[in-house]
């Protein structure tokens, strides 16, 4: 009896799981949906921007709930930000050298502070002596620079009156006891609260035209005790009036509805190790990496990325066919810090002579393994091969393990200049010859016209 019990306890788990897996909202198919996202697979490499009042403590967005901040102690921020050297357009311009062919920026944060021109609150960037919607200004310069645009909208609420408590919310930070939650939350409406971001939402993707990329953040795991998720957002209504109001957009996975295979469009791996992005082969995916440890600027922080690391993210990702959105975080001054330019500068370097191995690309067929110390990305539609080296052979000998026959032309993509090549006494091998010295480009790249 209790073995029957127990089998259709297990049958009923497994269609269930089986049965939640196959849950859809929309109606798209795979090939429309691929079709839909064919710029951004195709553009594998983006900017963030986080940018708000946090700017000004300059110590980490996170700032208010680190310090337990009420929003009186963080109105400070507010009356004070007035960004006198913010120019869009030098941002675009800065973005589009390093290779960046779309941005996403912070439209609101966890912090609550609209950075547009909200009709739904006064706590917002036309308020603030800055009195000009900077999200509209954003919008105009990127798409100027042929850019695609994206919008960051923070789900969490620190500010607002009707946001409930949960556990990252500044408030609940000192005393995490039910009752402090409940009294706290005495007049708090989260109903309300839905609805005001439903109309933020609205407003963001009515008011600014075509909005290529919305960027929600974020929902706890399911059963966390006290964060929210899907229930608390209306997510899937949400999502529905997202897609209503800009078909084409393409939507992050925070909403907390992994229980639909439409519940969002790609997956966010965030602030991972690059061995850790190998999983997600053969899967839609970008991950979001600062140049620091922080997404606001955060002044004192020291433990910016060299230029190598920042490479080995974006080959990285692509040879395991994703994108990768690199933060910025400007300063309250409204300009991008010294050593976020020196950065994108370093990338704009590389960029300039060797896009060709990062846009379209995506991860090699199977049948080419990666030769000792690089990495391989992939064109499928013109078919070349590029070879990101990764230590520059001291003899100048690079072995493409069982390419023979394999390879036409073989050429730096730096300069296109020609490599000589041999079969390996072996008779499967191709010997590569480099030259003795190696270009100027930390991770140089062979490009290999397949037969
Ligand atoms: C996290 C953080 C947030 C940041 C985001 C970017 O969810 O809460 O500060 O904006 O990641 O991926």
């Amino acid at each position: 009896m209790l073995r029957k019990i127990s089998f259709i306890l297990l049958l009923v788990v497994f269609t269930s799981t089986f049965v939640s897996a196959q849950k859809k909202l929309g109606n798209e198919t795979d090939a429309q949906k691929q079709e839909r996202m064919k710029w951004w697979t195709d553009a594998r490499f983006g900017m963030f921007i986080h940018w708000g009042l946090y700017s000004q403590a300059a110590r980490h967005e996170w700032v208010k709930h680190n310090e337990h901040m009420t929003n009186e102690e963080y109105q400070k921020y507010f009356d004070q930000f007035n960004p006198d050297h913010f120019d869009p357009t030098k941002w675009a311009k800065e973005a589009k050298a390093a290779g960046m062919r779309y941005a996403v920026l912070t439209t609101k944060h966890h912090e609550g502070f609209a950075m547009f021109d909200s009709k739904y609150t006064d706590y917002k960037v036309t308020n603030t002596h800055a009195k000009r919607d900077l999200v509209r200004e954003y919008v105009d310069a990127f798409r100027a620079q042929g850019m695609k645009v994206g919008f960051y909208y923070s789900l969490l609420d620190w500010h607002h009156p009707d946001y409930t408590m949960d556990d990252v919310h500044p408030l609940t930070q000192v005393d995490t006891s039910q009752a402090n939650y409940d009294r706290l939350n005495k007049g708090r409406d989260m109903a309300k609260y839905r609805q005001y971001m439903r109309n933020q939402i609205t407003e963001l993707l009515t008011n600014y035209g075509k909005i290529d990329v919305l960027w929600l953040d974020w929902s706890w795991d399911k059963g966390a005790k006290r964060g929210k998720g899907e229930d608390d957002w209306g997510s899937v209504e949400l999502l529905k009036l997202v897609r209503k109001l800009q078909p084409g957009i393409i939507v992050n996975n925070r909403l907390g509805l992994s229980e639909y295979s439409d519940g969002g469009d790609f997956m966010t791996p965030e602030q991972v190790s690059t061995k850790e992005l190998e999983p997600y082969k053969g899967k839609t995916w970008e991950t979001c990496q600062t140049f620091s440890g922080s997404w606001g600027y955060y002044r004192d922080e020291n433990s910016w990325k060299t230029h190598r690391q920042l490479l080995d993210l974006l080959i990285t990702s692509v040879s395991n066919g994703g994108n990768l959105i690199l933060n910025v975080g400007p300063t309250a001054r409204g300009e991008f810090d010294y050593r976020a330019t020196n950065a994108l500068d370093s990338m704009a370097y590389w960029m300039h002579a060797n896009d060709k191995a990062i846009y379209n690309c995506t991860y090699a067929p199977a049948e080419f393994k990666a030769p000792d110390h690089t990495k391989l990305t992939y064109n499928p539609q013109t078919k070349r091969l590029y070879v990101h080296i990764y230590d520059y052979p001291a003899d100048g000998k690079l072995i493409l393990p069982a390419y023979n026959g394999k390879v036409k032309y073989a050429q730096f993509l730096n300069d296109y200049s020609e490599l000589r090549y041999t079969t390996a006494a072996n008779g499967t091998d191709l010997e590569l010859t480099l030259p003795k010295n190696k270009p100027p480009y930390n991770i140089p790249v062979v490009e290999l016209t397949l037969q």
